[in-house]
């Protein structure tokens, strides 16, 4: 069926979707947020100096630095964080400055880092972060190596996501992550495997970028094409705190389409999406649906043997947890997309200026077992749209920049948010406690 006939195929007045009610955002009024959170460079700078150093944020993957001699250099704006794997086993990170004249000590990611040795005068750190040489060391009299260690930074992980925070009274990362961890523990999470990590900038604002990750009620608008084989309706929002979650069935039409749809229409819908999930490229026609069976067993089935041809067992998974994409937000800036046999991981930090941001997009794969060896994944950094990252990412990116725009216009004051965007709500509720904003600030009811 044609985009042109499924748009002529729903209905006008669809149900709201299911939103939940506690996120401040259900005021029988619109919730009004000023447009200044993405424009302004002082907002930008609150941002920077209040929230960025003291909130769990992800840096890399275990397979970035699973050996000893691994690192990664993980910024966000002006700060640099090296997450660095020591001789001993142990993952560490330190604020990425020398403690002489403040020099980066080490920029990008590799291997076989044996120090950590500053280029500018060569004073060197082991990787446990403790002085072991200063050249010329008399001149600077009295100079004690321990009191000159590199300043750590807290690093925790969850599944393969390695994650860092600067505060170094910072609660543990489980406490961020908050209900997370458990609702996703049927999946087997330490299973995934990166594969490769794809950095990009985008003419937005860090947040317009992560609002684009954090609702569904755009499916109906700028994906229409999935609405043939995803539930946009009925899919339930939780928000914890720090994270929020939604999740989406696919493999069933919108119930925006009031006589449904054959499933015909639905399978092209999801071959069009999704059909990388099975191997499947050329929708042709349906498969055959064995009597007693629907459209979800067959292509269930058909994800378990796309994996299987991969050594991966995924057949204990039924057709509701394999085609219900659970996708979590973790404040400030991260979404994680999970299904048995998809992770995909999408982050944005702040560019050079409030109108620009960095897109970090991690790719995993799903190996047979949580001790399954690793390998470094493919990091690459392209320009802005020039590199595909799928069907439906590719229009949740170009449509950033298109919105940052917008919000230039001297009529634009506030956003508009409805219930179904509660976790974009749920962000700017996190920023105001970070930065100490009034949340009445964040207005309902028209503007005047
Ligand atoms: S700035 Fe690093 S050794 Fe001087
Ligand atoms: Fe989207």
């Amino acid at each position: 069926m044609t985009l042109d006939a499924l748009d002529r195929a729903r209905g006008e007045d669809a149900p709201v979707g299911t939103a939940i009610t506690h996120a401040g955002s259900d005021r029988g009024s619109p919730t009004l947020v000023p447009v200044e959170r993405y424009l302004s460079p002082e907002f930008a700078a609150r941002e920077m100096a209040s929230m960025w150093p003291r909130v769990w944020q992800i840096a890399c993957t275990l397979d970035h630095v699973s050996e000893p001699g691994d690192y990664f250099e993980h910024r966000v704006g002006a700060i640099s964080v090296i997450v660095v794997r020591g001789d001993d086993g142990v993952l560490r990170a330190f604020q990425n400055v020398c403690r002489h004249r403040a020099n980066l000590l080490c920029t990008g990611s590799g291997q076989g880092l044996t120090e950590l040795r500053c280029g500018y005068h060569r004073w060197a750190w082991s990787l446990d972060g403790r002085l072991r040489e200063v050249p010329s060391r008399k001149g600077f009299g009295k100079l004690r190596n321990d009191e000159f260690p590199l300043f750590p930074a807290a690093v925790e992980s969850w599944g393969p996501l390695v994650f860092v925070n600067l505060d170094p009274d910072a609660a543990p990362l489980l406490d961020q992550l908050e209900g997370m961890p458990e609702h996703a523990s049927w999946i087997g999470i330490d299973d995934f495997r990166a594969t490769f990590m794809v950095t990009m900038p985008v003419a937005a604002n860090w947040k317009t970028v992560v609002d684009t990750f954090s609702e569904t009620y755009h499916v109906q608008g700028l994906h229409r094409e999935m609405l043939g084989s995803m539930d946009d309706i009925d899919a339930p929002q939780t928000v914890w705190g720090h994270t929020s979650m939604s999740t989406q069935r696919y493999g069933i039409p919108s119930p925006r389409f009031p006589d449904g749809l054959d499933d015909q229409t639905i399978w092209e819908s999801f071959v069009l999406t999704q059909g990388g999930r099975m191997g499947v490229t050329e929708a042709g026609t349906v498969p055959e649906i064995p009597p007693g069976a629907t459209l979800s067993d067959v292509i269930t089935e058909r994800i378990v043997a796309h994996q299987a041809a991969n050594g991966v067992d995924l057949a204990r998974f039924d057709p509701d947890q394999m085609l219900t994409l659970i996708q979590y937000n973790l404040f400030p800036n991260a979404t994680v997309l999970v299904t048995p046999d998809l992770l995909s991981v999408l982050v944005a930090t702040p560019g050079p200026d409030p109108d620009h941001a960095t897109m970090t997009a991690i790719n995993f794969t799903r190996a047979a077992g949580p001790d399954a060896p690793r390998t470094r994944p493919v990091d690459v950094q392209v320009g802005e749209g020039e590199v595909s990252l799928g069907f439906v990412l590719d229009a949740d990116v170009s449509v950033a920049p298109r919105v940052q725009r917008g919000f230039h216009q001297p009529g634009f004051t506030h956003l508009a948010l409805s219930s179904e965007e509660c976790r974009i709500v749920n962000t700017h509720r996190n920023l105001e406690r970070y930065l100490g904003i009034e949340p009445s600030e964040l207005s309902g009811g028209p503007v005047a």
